[in-house]
């Protein structure tokens, strides 16, 4: 870590300064109690950053000098990417970089419009209509970025008399959407579906609804419990949006995601998807009835007030889709990494929560602890990523690990190596 600037304090100063950055630091009120107007006066006091970078703890915007996907490179030193949503390892793909030159060369950098005006190319029709053969749906429809996609969905649907019942561990996007929406937002405890029911038995019957979960959860990297969550929205007859987000590529009959993992294709009402992850690209979709998709299309503010997604991006999706389509064993390649790493850390005793699937948290729990393992870590060559409060809760702090489907098998046994080497020196191993 060559360019941070080296410690310039004692260590018990740094673990004050990272416990004002995590914890005082993220809790804005603080802040909150001077007097005067001046919006900005809340900032001044913001130094906990500053402090943290000063004793080398600062894990946040670190910038690549290169990423060629399962290896990068970061303060001059080569690393084992560990800590990206490339699961298939598709961005470096030649046929995915030759499209998106293309595209580039035919349509320039942007269209400078929305979707509903001059933003929409035939690339972005064949990409929707590749997307909803893929999934066996009706249609799609393309969105700039995934978390835009949940904004528009979600907020054209839930109206003043709806309520949007949530996964309390669904994604930011989720959450955001319920607040530009109209309607209530309920939360069901994480992969409850018997709370979920009793939340829906309890519900004004004339209030519409729509049920929101994440298929394959980022955090934690678990699955939700699909069967139990259809048969309580049917039973209520209420709508379900999966956001596959971390599923479409990793899991289901190729890569078909959460449905068809479980042997539930056509059972769920809306699937939403990224292109930032498996797709090696940036955008997003919504897959479900055509008449739905119409009515989103023209009351989703995020797609008719945003500029769309540029043609190079579209043409990147859809060469990762075709891929995928022409080597469904990238699937089964993920998902043997993510097996090998997780039961790797398992038996050294690390603690992997809930993790069924290529993305694996790795709790240490004290958030110091775990910002200096990270940082060590990438002195012995692999990246992961940091996650603190409030990302999660004060003493959960946790690496989050994922595999690609190109990693190679020594990557993995060389991550599990420094994994025990560190987990030992840091007195989290025996
Ligand atoms: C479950 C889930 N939904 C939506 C998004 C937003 O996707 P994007 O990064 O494409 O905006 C993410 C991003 O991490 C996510 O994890």
């Amino acid at each position: 870590m060559a360019k941070q600037a080296e410690p310039e304090t004692d260590p018990q100063t740094a673990a004050l300064a990272f416990a004002g950055l995590t914890i005082e630091g993220m809790l804005r009120g603080r802040y909150d109690d001077q007097d005067g107007r001046d919006i900005f006066a809340k900032v001044h006091g913001f130094k906990l950053p500053e402090q943290a970078r000063a004793v080398r703890l600062y894990p946040f915007f670190q910038p690549l000098d290169r990423n060629d996907g399962p290896v990068a490179k970061i303060y001059g030193r080569e690393v084992i990417m560990l800590g990206s949503n490339n699961y298939l390892g598709l961005t470096r793909h030649p046929r995915v970089v030759q499209a998106a030159q293309d595209a580039l060369s035919e349509h320039g950098t942007s269209l400078t419009g929305s979707r509903l005006l001059n933003g929409t190319t035939h690339l972005h029709e064949k990409l929707e209509n590749r997307i909803a053969e893929f999934l066996g749906t009706e249609a799609a429809v393309v969105f700039t970025t995934g978390y835009q996609t949940n904004l528009g969905v979600i907020s054209s649907l839930v109206d003043s008399r709806s309520v949007a019942i949530v996964d309390k561990a669904d994604h930011a996007s989720i959450y955001d959407a319920c607040r530009l929406a109209e309607g209530e937002m309920l939360r069901f405890r994480h992969n409850d579906a018997q709370h979920l029911d009793t939340i829906l038995r309890r519900l004004d019957k004339k209030k519409t609804c729509l049920v929101v979960i994440d298929g394959v959860f980022s955090m934690g990297g678990d699955i939700a419990d699909l069967p139990a969550i259809v048969e309580v929205c049917q039973r209520h007859q209420v709508r379900l949006l999966i956001d596959d987000a971390h599923a479409i590529g990793a899991i289901g009959t190729g890569g078909r995601g959460t449905a068809s993992h479980f042997g539930m294709d056509g059972k769920v009402d809306l699937t939403v998807g990224t292109f930032s992850k498996s797709f090696a690209s940036v955008g997003g979709f919504v897959a479900g009835s055509r008449s739905v998709l119409e009515w989103i299309k023209h009351f989703g503010r995020s797609m008719v007030f945003s500029a769309s997604l540029p043609p190079a991006s579209a043409a990147a999706a859809l060469a990762s889709l075709e891929v995928l389509i022409e080597e469904p064993e990238l699937v089964e390649a993920v998902q043997r990494h993510g097996e090998t790493l997780r039961s790797g850390l398992n038996e050294m005793g690390f603690d992997t929560g809930e993790s069924q699937t290529s993305i694996i948290p790795v709790t240490i729990g004290d958030e110091l602890a775990t910002v200096t393992f990270w940082r060590d870590l990438i002195e012995c060559g692999v990246y992961t990523n940091p996650v603190i409060f409030p990302a999660v809760a004060i003493g959960k702090a946790l690496l989050r690990t994922s595999c690609m489907a190109t990693h190679k098998d020594e990557q993995i046994e060389f991550v599990l190596e420094q994994f025990q080497t560190l987990g030992r020196k840091h007195g989290l191993l025996p």
